[in-house]
Order: structure tokens, then sequence, then C-alpha cells
């Protein structure tokens, strides 16, 4: 099959759907025509979202298990301040329509070599963590999962996972004491976290000082695009000037001007749709570049500029 074939978005039609708490609901998909493409623990899809002011690429982490591609499975928190998107996932998208997803990639995998695999979830970053426990589980493998969330808000599958997993399972309302956590860890375990910033930034912090090697400590941040004020884009190949709204990521602009930009994460991490900037005030929203490399690259899925900004586009 030809790159452009296998990138080539999946038509999909939602085939369930049902609120998991209060601000959580879940998707299930499952192919108009053909098969799914396998996918492995980790991996996310981008749902593209027709909004009314265009179209939104939202990225989720896959929850279904892994070795079962008849349906993906996705779960979505409402995002009252952000663009729109899970917006319009829980109030317009019903049972029955169809939807387009990019297909999935991975940037959080599990590390099959592991000999412990420690999971450490706050809110709905237990996404990713419901396709890790059904691999995890079919691997016989040990492991444990650390669960921080709201009850009534953020606490997706919690009774699901309690039946699950009985004492592998440790809930808390607020962050729990990672030193603890971390602490005397046989030689070859691993430790995963996702959630919000703060709750990565302290795990990451407290594995540094208990000397955990930086191979064995894995992350997946939330980000997304946030909107902002409007500015100008001047791509220097082609001479176009386009426009960037302000519920708009320079990215969509960009593709809305038909130009092929890479992507995997739309959420400033992955690195992959850098673009070098030759002018203009910049404003870096991404968490991939150093500051030195700011200088002359920016990552349009998130940046923007004050209010011009010319790309070696
Ligand atoms: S798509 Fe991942 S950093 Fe932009």
């Amino acid at each position: 099959m030809s790159n452009t074939a296998m990138n080539a978005p999946l038509k999909v039609q939602v085939s369930g759907a049902r609120m998991l708490t209060d601000a959580v609901r879940e998707f299930t998909f499952t192919p108009c025509s053909g098969h799914l493409p396998g996918f492995s623990a980790g991996s996310h899809v981008q749902v593209h979202l027709p909004l009314a002011g265009g179209t939104l690429r939202n990225a989720y982490s896959l929850t279904s298990d892994p070795a079962d591609n008849r349906h993906y499975r996705i779960a979505v928190r409402l995002q009252e301040h952000s663009r729109g998107g899970s917006r319009f996932l829980h109030r317009e998208v019903q049972v029955g329509d169809t939807l387009q997803l990019s297909p999935p990639a991975n940037l959080f995998a599990l590390h099959s070599t592991a000999h412990v695999h420690i999971l450490i979830a706050g809110g709905i970053g237990i996404t990713p963590f419901m396709a890790y426990i059904a691999a995890l589980e079919r691997q016989n493998a040990q492991f444990e999962l650390h669960y921080v969330y709201r009850q009534g808000q953020s606490d997706a599958y919690v009774e699901e996972l309690q039946q699950r997993l009985g004492n592998r399972l440790h809930c808390y309302a607020s962050r729990p004491d990672l030193s603890q956590i971390l602490r005397d860890r046989p030689l070859g375990s691993h430790v995963y976290s996702c959630g919000p910033q703060p709750l990565l930034e302290a795990v990451r912090q407290q594995a540094q000082a208990l000397g955990w090697p930086e191979q064995r400590v894995h992350w997946e941040a939330f980000s997304a695009a946030q909107p902002g004020k409007p500015f100008e884009v001047n791509l220097l190949h082609s001479n176009q000037r386009l426009q960037v709204g302000a519920e708009q990521s320079l990215l969509e602009a960009l593709e809305t001007a038909g130009l092929n930009v890479p992507n995997l994460c739309r959420g400033g991490v992955c690195g992959q749709c850098k673009v070098r900037h030759t002018g203009g005030e910049v404003e870096h929203r991404d968490s991939f570049l150093s500051t030195a490399e700011q200088a002359e690259f920016l990552m349009p899925c998130v940046s923007r500029a004050h209010s011009c900004v010319s790309l070696d586009l």
C-alpha cells in the first residue's frame, strides 16, 4: 500500500456512545467498510471534527483492546473553555453518524522488556492505560495502576477497573505520595504517567530524585491547540499570505490552504510539524523545541504569532 493510502482518513460510524461520568463521554467507532488498521497500546487517533469555523483534528487515545480491531473506542472529557472539539463530540455527535479519523499513531508505547509496569493516571489520563491494561493482562505482565480522579467528574472506568484489577488498583482523591510509589523498585521497573502537566512533572521529578534512569520514565502530556488572537502568515516559497483565525491553529490554516505538513500529536509534543520561521514575533506554545531551536523553528500545531510571521514554506 502506498504511504498516501496508508495515511488516508478512515471513515467510521459511531456505533455506540455513553456517558461514563458527568464530564466524560465514550464513543465506539466501527469501520464504514473493510477493516480498521491494527494498533498498539498507547496509540491515539485524530478525530476530524467539522465545526462551523473549519475542521478541527483532535487527538484521543484509543481505549479499546489492541487485540480487537473490529472497533475503536475513545473517551472524551468535555473542555468547556477550549475550541469546541470536545463540545461538538459531547453535544452534536450521535450514534449512527459518520466521522473521519486519521490512522492510529503511537507516541506512548509500552516497553516490552520491562519487568514491572507502574501506571500513574490523572483524570482523563486513564485513557491510554485502558489499552495498556488489556495488553498487559494478555501478556500476564506484572503491573499496577495508580489513579487520581475527582469523583463524579473524572473517575471514568473506576468500577470496571476495581472489578478487573482488585488490589493492583490504587485510587486517590488527591496527588498520591509519589516517593512511596517509586521508592525501592526492582531493576527493570518502568513508570508511565498520563494526565495534567503538574502530575507528570511531579512524577518526573520524584523519579529523578530517587535515581530512576530516564529511559524507564515515560509520560504522555495532554495538550492541544488553544485559541488566541488572529494573525497573518507569509509563506516565502509559495509567495502566499494567509490569515489565521482566533479559533484556528496555524497548522489548520496551512492545511486549509492545501499544504501538507507532517503531524502526529497536534499538541506541540511530538516534533513532527516543525517549520522554520524567518521573521515575526512568535508565541511559542510547544513543549518540544529548546529555547535555542525556537529562535529558528516553530511548531504550527500550537504556536502562534503576535501579528505576522514568515515561514519557510
Ligand atoms: S504535530 Fe506534534 S508537535 Fe506539532
